[in-house]
């Protein structure tokens, strides 16, 4: 969507993973607080996004929605203003058909007057949902919403949360400026690994303005392992997929706070769009090509050795080597498979190590990856000096 949002795939925290409905004004500060004080915001985490059961189950007299007293007592405008002055953005949740997926009101053909009394209320991102959509066609749904925040006025990041039900990134771009490829995360390896691969089919279809959303981060939420986590994350960043924080960031434990904060990876994610630089791939590559996020292979026997790989900025390629095998395993990138030539020299960057692993690797790179865990690496070809002659 042509709003000026989503240059690169949004960055903040959202309630829903972890607090579900058990939610409140004080949660949503407390958060703004800490997002602030763990030095989170700084690295780019500035939406603060409130999900599903802010409201009270009936609109009120003027047809409006109601924030619930009893949890929000001070009101949406109040949380915006205490957000935004920590240097933050609001988000709020909605619901494009009759009611929300816990049974508060949806703004199907509500559209323009929540629209306005989100822009008065000072929200900067809503999230709007797919329950009770009554059968209704969601190109018909979504784009009202669209219409309406834009004749606001108010600049709001779009996020339709179609779940990928009819192939959302098929028609979304003009639409929102992200999309649901697939149904809810859980916090559990398969469910992770399995979104992942939904999610990449769709890589061509993101760049700025629209990006796919394979579902906010469970990371920090206990159903994974440290190793599982730092997967989790990296293959997100490389899938150039929205980064929600999906836990109690007041609370984080310090491997949290490190997977979340790792600025390497975070500019994989932010880093330059580069469809640009498809013409410069081999075509041999094409078939596992997917332009700009990462193009997946099956470079070895094991086909849970997995290799994803993308362009970056000046020729350089990020390259993540994951593991989703029962055991350790050593897996393999030989430089062809990459589109590069094999007396290329290059110099390897680990991004979870934070150093130089290899000057001068030529032909192929290999490394140990234990169980479920994945590195991501930054490969850096080195121009060949052209003598005057
Ligand atoms: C379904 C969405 O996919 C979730 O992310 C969450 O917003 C829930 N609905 C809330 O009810």
């Amino acid at each position: 969507l042509n709003n000026g949002l989503a240059l690169t795939p949004q960055m903040g925290w959202n309630s829903w993973n972890f607090f579900a409905c058990s939610i409140s004004e004080d949660l949503i500060k407390e958060t703004a607080d800490a997002l602030v004080s763990t030095g989170l915001a700084d690295l780019g985490y500035v939406y603060v996004n409130i999900d599903d059961c802010w409201s009270t189950a009936t609109r009120n007299l003027k047809g409006q929605l109601v924030p619930d007293p009893k949890t929000f007592p001070s009101g949406i405008k109040a949380l915006s203003d205490y957000v935004h002055g920590k240097g933050l953005k609001l988000g709020i949740y909605g619901d494009a058909g009759a009611f929300t997926c816990q049974v508060r009101p949806g703004s199907l053909f509500h559209e323009t007057g929540d629209a306005q009394l989100f822009a008065d209320w000072g929200v900067d991102y809503l999230k709007y949902d797919n329950c009770f959509n009554l059968g209704i066609d969601p190109k018909k749904r979504y784009p009202p919403m669209r219409d309406a925040l834009n004749a606001t006025g108010r600049t709001i990041f779009y996020s339709i949360c179609e779940w990928g039900v009819e192939d959302p990134a098929l028609w979304a771009r003009g639409v929102g400026n992200s999309w649901r490829t697939t149904d809810d995360i859980n916090d559990t390896w398969a469910s992770m690994t399995t979104i992942a691969d939904i999610n990449d089919k769709w890589a061509s279809h993101a760049g700025p303005g629209g990006w796919n959303d394979p579902d906010m981060l469970e990371v920090g939420n206990g159903g994974m392992t440290y190793q599982e986590y730092r997967a989790h994350f990296s293959i997100w960043a490389l899938m150039k997929a929205p980064l929600l924080i999906g836990c109690d960031v007041r609370n984080m434990t310090a491997e949290t706070l490190e997977i979340l904060s790792n600025k390497e990876v975070i500019s994989v994610n932010q880093g330059e769009f580069l469809s640009l630089l498809l013409p410069f791939i081999p075509s041999s590559l094409l078939p596992c090509l997917q332009p700009s996020q990462a193009f997946l292979c099956l470079l070895t026997r094991c086909p849970g050795r997995k290799v994803w790989a993308g362009p970056l900025s000046g020729n350089r390629l990020v390259v993540a080597f994951w593991n989703r095998c029962s055991k350790d395993e050593t897996i393999t990138a030989r430089w062809e498979v990459l589109g590069l030539e094999s007396s290329t020299h290059v110099s390897i960057r680990d991004l979870w190590q934070h150093k130089e692993v290899k000057d001068n690797a030529v032909a192929s790179f290999g490394a140990k990856v234990d169980s479920h865990d994945c590195h991501v690496y930054i490969f850096t070809p080195k121009t060949v000096a052209h003598s005057e002659s």
